[in-house]
């Protein structure tokens, strides 16, 4: 890969960028850009065709961008060498560097006949055999050939992992119900027992199938979890053959599946250079296949590729995963905008923020650079957001009024899984969808605000009173993208440009996006506890604060 680079702050076009925003960035009014330019929607605007499940469309032009620092944002994603780096990535080098890995989630979901090499080999027949694996079985259980100890058909499936092992299939499986093949879906990720005893208050074991999802097959809480349920399952079934019937493991680690009771004919595996939070692709996706079947699942692999393929071949001015990191940098490093809101307009992708929270957040937030220095520059944001309306009549208030600047990607399907009430309610949520973006450029200036109130009737010292408080500054940035439906392929490929986009940021911002070492301390520290709940003593080798919030618990837990 290419050399290192300098720090983002001193390059010279950053310098050139920094000052441009020091001179200018008050003049530049969202609003007044459309008004001196006629072409900036089209301008600002990128439409993806795909194959077979219409356009995709990314509107960018409602942002504090013009035609003086749009071209020198894109000089900055080429100084940085982004698209080096992304060649890096898709051949295979070893760009996850503190951990010696590649980053190759792309080949899981490679649908070309190209071979993916990895130190020389190709993968791709590693890839494909998994996914052979993984349609036989998922085909057996839908079908009812698979059954459970007692001889009835599958029902409920439930998967036990957490983080990368639980977000993505369920993010996922919540987004594509309306493409379920009949199997309900669980998913069990929290320590906290009550996470497992109320999915098991809803399933019975005869009829119940267990998703063993773990890269490592070390983490506590699923193997804690794992245990648990197969020791309910015991406690019913009686016999431990049973666990061959509704086990199955998801794993990178054999020995420790093994270990574990698991047959490793009921492992469906993957490798070290899938990285968790992207693993939704390989065999962690079981649980997607699953609940939408197996074709479903190719055609989200499909839509994941012809995102790749988009991000490996367009220039970087028109490449979508570019503008929207770009996008983010321009706010997050000259605009210091703490966080990053995901908003859907879509129930169905309820769980699509969170999903990025630890996409985005695991990924880059990191305070050392590639060569170990610390940045003095931001890195990612704090990522977050509801669907659309919720959010309206929740945090919203804060978006439009508030003091802080926080840009929002609002997201949309132009069909709806649901046309109730004639398609009445689609057309709510879209009106919405396009009052909002549209609110929070125009805002509401103090002369509109008079004349809306004096038209109401009122005057003298209560309108005076009530002036500031409906003024609204506007000049919010946002991104909109709509989709023509959320089904597999463009779900498939709006998750691949997102990670493509938080990959392009971990570049310009010189950061390994790929390892998570950030979150092993208070793993540590916690197994370092765990022992000195167990005995009566008083606790007194911590700070004072958590020997109290130790010695309050034991005081108070039985
Ligand atoms: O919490 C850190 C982490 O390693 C995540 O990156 C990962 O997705 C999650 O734990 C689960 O790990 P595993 O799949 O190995 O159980």
């Amino acid at each position: 890969m290419a050399g290192t680079l300098p720090a983002l702050n001193q390059e010279p076009i950053y310098k050139k960028i920094q000052e441009y925003y020091d001179k200018h960035n008050k003049d530049i009014v969202i609003k007044d850009l459309f008004v001196n330019d006629p072409k900036r929607f089209s301008k600002y605007s990128l439409r993806l065709q795909t194959p077979n499940d219409g356009e995709i469309l990314l509107d960018y032009s409602k942002n504090r961008v013009n035609d003086d620092v749009w071209p020198m944002l894109l000089e900055l994603a080429n100084v940085r060498r982004v698209e080096a780096a992304r060649n890096a990535m898709f051949s295979g080098q070893h760009i996850n560097i503190t951990e010696n890995r590649a980053v190759l989630h792309t080949a899981l979901r490679n649908r070309s006949l190209e071979p993916v090499l990895l130190d020389g080999r190709d993968i791709m027949s590693d890839v494909r055999a998994e996914l052979a694996h993984m349609k036989e079985f998922t085909n057996k259980v839908i079908s009812g050939v698979w059954r459970g100890c007692t001889g009835k058909q599958i029902t409920d499936v439930i998967n036990i992992g957490i983080g990368g092992s639980d977000l993505g299939p369920l993010m996922v499986t919540e987004a594509l119900k309306p493409y379920g093949k009949g199997l309900r879906s669980h998913f069990v990720s929290n320590i906290d027992g009550t996470h497992m005893a109320e999915v098991l208050k809803l399933v019975n074991y005869e009829t119940s199938l267990f998703i063993i999802a773990s890269k490592t097959f070390t983490t506590q809480e699923t193997i804690t979890n794992a245990t648990s349920a197969k020791t309910w399952l015991l406690e019913h079934a009686k016999d431990d053959a049973a666990v061959a019937k509704h086990f199955v493991a998801l794993s990178t680690n054999k020995e420790k599946v093994t270990a574990f009771g698991i047959d490793s004919a009921n492992m469906f595996g993957f490798w070290d250079w899938v990285g968790g939070r992207y693993s939704l692709w390989s065999a962690i996706g079981l649980s997607i296949c699953l609940s939408i079947g197996f074709e479903n699942f190719e055609q989200l692999l499909d839509g994941a590729h012809f995102m790749d393929n988009h991000f490996k071949t367009a220039p970087l001015a028109t490449n979508a995963p570019v503008i929207l990191a770009l996008l983010g940098v321009w706010y997050s490093n000259f605009y210091n905008a703490e966080t990053h809101a995901l908003l859907p307009y879509d129930q169905y992708l309820h769980r699509f923020a969170a999903y990025f929270q630890q996409g985005d957040m695991e990924s880059n937030g990191k305070f050392v650079s590639k060569s170990g220095k610390k940045v003095t520059y931001n890195t990612g944001p704090i990522v977050w957001g509801e669907p659309g309306t919720n959010g309206q009549h929740a945090f919203y208030q804060l978006i439009h009024q508030g003091t802080r600047l926080i840009p929002c990607d609002f997201i949309a399907p132009a069909q709806t899984h649901n046309p109730i009430a004639g398609g009445k309610h689609h057309k709510i949520l879209l009106s919405n969808f396009l009052a909002q973006t549209e609110a929070l450029m125009m805002g509401k200036t103090t002369e509109q605000a008079r004349e809306e109130l004096t038209k109401s009737g009122i005057c003298g010292n209560e309108l005076e009173n009530l002036l500031p408080h409906k003024v609204f500054q506007g000049n919010r940035p946002t991104n909109s993208i709509v989709v023509k439906k959320v089904s597999p392929f463009t779900l498939g490929a709006l998750i691949a440009l997102y990670e493509m986009k938080i990959f392009v940021q971990g570049i310009i911002w010189d950061i390994n996006s790929f390892d998570q070492w950030g979150v092993e301390l208070g793993k540590q520290l916690a197994k370092a506890i765990e022992p000195e709940l167990d005995h009566c003593e008083e606790v007194s080798s911590h700070d004072s604060s958590t020997n109290g919030l130790i010695n309050f618990i034991k005081a108070n837990w039985k």
